[in-house]
């Protein structure tokens, strides 16, 4: 049975957000709907789910102290990471003893927060298909790994730093004048200065999905797995500019999707919604990798299904029934703030909006950077290419500015 309590009373629910961006903001939102104490936490002040929670802090997320000195001080009952960089052997520390409940477990946080964890995982251990991959630490090392005579990666391949997120740090390789390029990129994109990647061979995959995944307890108390309908999505340079929900799938390849994802998401446990990176070519499907909590690409959700993916999230957390079914179909667009300046402004946001079918989510980011993503344009439509195309042009009516 759950039991929610009163926010700013003793018998609150209190839930933690590591991480509060533009999705962590929605989580929060959902949370706050269900009468949840939520406790924001970012690297920097005024973040999208800072505007949105009962308290806002501050920290490093990745200095164990400041974690768990923070933790002490506000007694979560839930602590849910939204981001990769953060000190994941304090929230082993803490789950193990009782102390917080991680979502979905401190487990996968870990294997998680950067690839080699969770590529072994869904490779060597689960036996899952990925692309053929090594994991390098020396230019001399990707070089080697790309040219063994037997079982070399080859070209093309893609190098990417092992704690990254949003492409940085990746590239693609073509033939051996861009390996020096490549290893180069790497070292100056990885989120933190050790000189580690991994390096895949190239899949020629006809299209790629996430398949949005939620562990949520059933009434006898077992904990089900249940899938959202397949959302497509494009990458440059391994950011998201456009989603849409439902991507067409060939019956075959749909299942082979839903076994990868239950598989992967059943080894990570817990309880919560994932969303699992998938190539498709026919009906072959390889697993790329899977973030065990809500997905950029899954904003398109907020248009599309009668419980978007942060209330998915915030009810699997909970322990309360989740509906996956979809409303229509839709598409989403990213804004990006095309401009480096602080407290930029918006024109244009009316005309977007007369696209028919359309809604917009402004991030409320303090600072923009040319290529930050500061909104999104939704677009429902009862065919879901019109969606794409209205999503698209609604985004590009928003013109961001400096003020
Ligand atoms: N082995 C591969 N073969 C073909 N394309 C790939 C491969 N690996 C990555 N890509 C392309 O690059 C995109 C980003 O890769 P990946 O998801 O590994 O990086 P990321 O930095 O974690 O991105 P994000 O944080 O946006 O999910 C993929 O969605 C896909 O389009
Ligand atoms: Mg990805």
């Amino acid at each position: 049975m759950t039991t929610l309590g009163t926010p700013l009373s003793p018998h609150a629910t209190r839930v933690m957000l590591l991480g509060s961006g533009e999705l962590g903001k929605e989580v929060l939102i959902a949370l706050q709907r269900l009468g949840v104490e939520t406790i924001a936490v970012d690297r920097y002040e005024n973040a999208p789910g800072h505007q949105v929670a009962h308290r806002a802090h501050t920290i490093v997320m990745s200095d164990p102290e400041q974690l768990k000195a923070l933790i002490a001080q506000e007694q979560p009952d839930w602590v849910v990471p939204e981001i990769e960089a953060i000190a994941t052997p304090v929230l082993e520390e803490l789950e193990a003893a009782g102390t917080v409940r991680v979502v979905p477990t401190a487990r996968a946080a870990r294997l998680t927060m950067d690839r080699e964890g969770i590529r072994r995982l869904a490779a060597e251990t689960l036996g899952l298909p990925t692309s053929p991959y090594k994991f390098c630490d020396s230019f001399e090392e990707l070089q080697a790994a790309i040219d063994a005579v037997n079982g070399g990666i080859g070209y093309p391949c893609i190098v990417k730093p092992v704690m990254s997120s949003s492409g940085k740090g990746q590239s693609k390789i073509d033939g051996p004048a861009d390996v020096q390029r490549a290893w180069d990129y790497a070292m100056a994109g990885g989120r933190v200065s050790h000189g580690r990647v991994i390096v895949e061979g190239f899949i020629d995959f006809d299209y790629e999905i996430t398949l949005l995944t939620v562990r949520a307890r059933a009434a006898d108390g077992s904990v089900q797995t249940h899938f959202c309908d397949p959302i497509g999505h494009v990458q440059v340079s391994g950011d998201y500019v456009e989603s849409w929900q439902p991507h067409p799938m060939h019956p075959a390849a749909l299942e082979r999707a839903r076994q990868i994802a239950k598989a992967v998401t059943e080894d990570l446990g817990g309880q919560g919604l994932f969303g699992v990176e998938l190539f498709v070519k026919g009906e072959q499907v390889w697993f790329s990798e899977v973030s065990p909590r809500p997905h950029d690409t899954g904003m398109v959700t907020m248009a599309t299904q009668w419980q978007n993916e942060f209330e998915l999230h915030a009810r699997a957390i909970l322990g309360l029934p989740v509906d996956t079914t979809l409303n229509t179909p839709g598409a989403s667009a990213v804004v990006y703030g095309g401009v480096d300046a602080q407290g930029i402004v918006f024109d244009g946001v009316d005309a977007a909006l007369r696209v028919p079918g359309t809604e917009i989510r402004l991030f409320g980011k303090p600072e923009s950077f040319v290529k930050r993503r500061m909104g999104v344009l939704l677009a429902r439509h009862a065919d879901v290419e019109q969606a794409r195309v209205n999503a698209k042009r609604a985004a590009a009516l928003v013109q961001p500015r400096t003020a």
